[in-house]
């Protein structure tokens, strides 16, 4: 059985490839991805540790199908579960409110008593402002992914923070 959830939404696919791109860095077998239009809180009861991704939509609004998902969220005790995050945004159309449903679900799951790890420096970034900043300000609360205007990164990025995910993980 698999040992992580990897919980995503997405409107327009990205957030879907880029989760199936991270599933790839583990072995096989450990990540089990989930779209949340179709998750249940029983979805997540089932693993300690859990992905989740989002892209930030509509000036910092969710993605439809996290918005429906979210008053489950305070339903679920998370104080067991370590919680890795990943956002998908648009720095340069967007750089307002960058990656802020990231952010949101960050505090969503913290306030929940979830242990979030997965941070990341937001060198070779640039935008204005972000929900999805940890309080130092010098980091993203998850991985920043940018597809619109540094999709070239993204394999990088990725393979660097889920090294770093599974170094924090033991
Ligand atoms: C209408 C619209 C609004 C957006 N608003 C934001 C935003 O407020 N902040 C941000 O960082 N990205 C924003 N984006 C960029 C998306 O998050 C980005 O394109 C993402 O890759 C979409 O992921 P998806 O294909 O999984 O839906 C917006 C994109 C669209 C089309």
């Amino acid at each position: 059985m698999a040992s992580i959830g990897l919980f995503y939404g997405t409107d327009e696919g990205h957030t879907e490839d880029v989760s199936e791109r991270i599933q790839k860095l583990f072995p096989d077998g450990e990540v089990e991805v989930i779209n949340i239009a179709e998750a249940s809180n029983e979805d997540f009861e089932e693993f300690e540790i859990l992905i989740l991704g989002t892209p930030t939509l509509d000036n910092g609004g969710k993605q439809p199908d996290w918005e429906e998902f979210w008053p489950n969220l305070y339903s679920i005790d998370f104080s067991q579960k370590v919680v890795a995050l990943f956002g998908l945004g648009d720095q340069v159309g967007y750089g307002d409110y960058f990656l802020d449903s990231m952010g949101d679900l960050a505090e969503a799951v913290s306030g929940q008593g979830a242990t979030v790890i997965g941070e990341w420096p937001i060198e070779g970034y640039d935008f204005g402002a972000s929900r999805a900043l940890t309080a130092s300000a010098d980091h993203f609360v998850g991985l920043a992914i940018d597809e619109d205007t540094q999709d070239d990164e993204t394999d990088a990025r990725c393979e660097a923070w889920v090294k770093q995910v599974q170094a924090a993980l033991g």
